[in-house]
């Protein structure tokens, strides 16, 4: 008998239940539960009920323990490193991610600083009534990203199609291919290959994390000897990419260094 996977939704739906975007994560759910054992513990962030993140970056600067929320933030930490797989969905709002689901990610700041999910799966979904899909998913697929996860697929449906029944038919079609590549990726466990941007997202954070010597994240790098590395892991990595993103990260540390950074308009 297989060991259930461990899957951990957050659901940034104020919805909650009700949402489609609950709704589309059961139906994976259910899907997944028809390849192999699949437990899916659901935390609906409504209900976790943090306040806005106060902004004091003590997570980062301190440790995720000091946050003014660990004790209802800790467990749920815990509950995402000790899963198999994540799942994080929430709706379009004003063609952005939820403040819910935003919120939530604030108090994790530190994980993008010091990522441990390495080799973790993640998939993230979304459900809009006509547009916007894509902020959210690619806001969801970074996040879960810079915490270490590989996402290896994503979903984004429309609400205001889900009467009909030819959408209906397609949305099946959909989860039933969102369902068996999370687990066939869960399964063969290997480390995905980061893309060219995931390569820039490393040197941006080793370059900052270079410059606070001294601090939490810098010890955590040191550590891990990501400090001259090329990336966290030891993955191959397309070599064209490695080549340019070593070079823009070089002129980015001088441009630093020199404080010439160019202001964004
Ligand atoms: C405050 C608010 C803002 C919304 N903004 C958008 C939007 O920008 N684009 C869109 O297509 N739908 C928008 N919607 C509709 C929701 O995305 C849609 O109803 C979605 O299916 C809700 O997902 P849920 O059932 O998971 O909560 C908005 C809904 C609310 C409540």
């Amino acid at each position: 008998m297989l060991e259930p996977l461990k899957i951990l939704a957050l659901i940034g739906s104020p919805r909650n239940e009700e949402s489609y975007t609950c709704k589309i994560i059961r139906q994976i759910d259910g899907k997944m539960n028809a390849i192999r054992p699949t437990e899916v513990e659901y935390v609906f962030l409504q209900k976790v009920g943090v306040p806005f993140c106060d902004g004091c970056l003590t997570c980062v600067s301190i440790g995720e323990s000091v946050c003014p929320e660990f004790a209802t933030i800790g467990p749920i930490a815990a509950k995402m490193d000790a899963a198999d797989g994540l799942i994080l969905g929430a709706p379009v709002h004003t063609f952005n991610v939820t403040g819910l689901m935003k919120n939530f990610v604030e108090y994790f700041m530190y994980k993008r600083n010091r990522p441990s999910f390495f080799g973790k799966k993640a998939i993230v979904t979304t459900t809009a009534s006509g547009g916007g899909h894509k902020i959210v998913l690619d806001f969801l697929e970074g996040t879960a990203t810079a915490w270490g996860c590989d996402v290896v697929t994503r979903l984004g449906i429309s609400s205001a199609q889900m009467q009909k029944e030819a959408y209906i038919e397609k949305v099946d079609a959909c989860t039933d291919e969102v369902a068996r590549t999370f687990i066939d990726e869960i399964e063969k466990g290997e480390l995905g290959s980061p893309k060219f941007r995931h390569l820039m997202n490393f040197r941006a954070m080793q370059n900052m994390t270079r410059s606070q010597k001294g601090s939490v994240n810098y010890r955590y790098w040191e550590e891990r000897n990501w400090l001259d590395a090329e990336y966290y892991t030891d993955v191959p990595v397309n070599p064209f990419a490695r080549f340019m993103a070593g070079r823009i990260s070089r002129k980015m540390r001088k441009s630093m260094r020199k404080g010439n950074a160019t202001p964004i308009r």
